[in-house]
């Protein structure tokens, strides 16, 4: 099965989505951020789950992945399509484009950010030089050609630990690093992921350019109106790419 985490802006997939379980389980990291909900969108069984909550109410440092990501490898999920709001940095992350990224550099610190702790097991290390599902991106981006939604498919995505936003020097730094967008939330969820064989890609949806790209402060206003216009783009691929991923 297929599960959808939505980002900034996407809390609930629609009333076309016809929920049939919805469970808060109780995960050995704790609570996950809200009720996993499992049903069907349009025909398709898939899986769901507001990564801030249900009404954004959890920073991105404050988020248990590990509960998240557990809990639906626990329900059977195999594919994750993670749906992340970022800051473009790279000349073609406009306002309102959609990416694929292929890369990832973390910034951030502080996180619980492994299950393999030491604790009870030997210590697992993952290989993650590619940190997506090649096939996962490559069912989005086809997708994205089949509806006729201009997508970029390739980038790397810097995680910040937020929830202030970067200065113009650290987005600066994170250019020259070869960063072409930077968001908070991407990390550590991708490489829990990858340690529970999840296959997982990411959706990001631009709201604004990060900082310093333009000579002028970040709007707030101008972010919360390009997540509300982007995200419709969002669910038609999502949707889209979930029947073809049940495929
Ligand atoms: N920086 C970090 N995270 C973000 C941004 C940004 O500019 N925009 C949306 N999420």
């Amino acid at each position: 099965m297929l599960a959808i985490i939505g980002g900034s802006g996407l809390y609930s997939l629609g009333e076309d989505f016809e929920l049939q379980r919805q469970a808060s389980p109780d995960t050995p990291y704790g609570e996950t951020s809200a009720e996993i909900l499992q049903g069907k969108w349009q025909g398709t069984e898939l899986a769901f789950v507001p990564r801030h909550g249900s009404g954004h109410k959890i920073p991105p440092h404050r988020i248990n992945y590990r509960a998240n990501i557990w809990a639906l490898k626990n329900i059977g999920v195999k594919q994750v399509i993670a749906v992340n709001a970022v800051g473009g940095i790279r000349a073609d992350m406009a306002p309102l484009t959609l990416a694929v990224p292929d890369q990832i550099i973390d910034y951030s610190s502080g996180r619980e950010s492994t299950y393999s702790d030491g604790l009870d097991d030997m210590v697992k290390h993952i290989d993650f030089s590619w940190p997506y599902s090649a096939q996962l991106r490559g069912i989005i981006i086809e997708v994205g050609l089949q509806l006729g939604q201009p997508l970029v498919a390739s980038g790397t995505y810097g995680v910040t630990n937020g929830p202030r936003l970067e200065t113009a020097a650290e987005v600066a730094r994170l250019k020259v690093d070869g960063c072409s967008m930077v968001g908070m939330t991407g990390m550590p969820e991708a490489a829990l992921a990858r340690e529970l064989e999840v296959e997982y890609a990411c959706l990001a949806l631009v709201v604004n350019w990060a900082a310093g790209i333009e000579d002028r402060a970040i709007s707030m206003p101008e972010i919360l109106a390009n997540m509300e216009q982007g995200m419709h783009r969002v669910k038609a691929l999502l949707l889209a790419a979930a029947k073809l991923v049940q495929q």
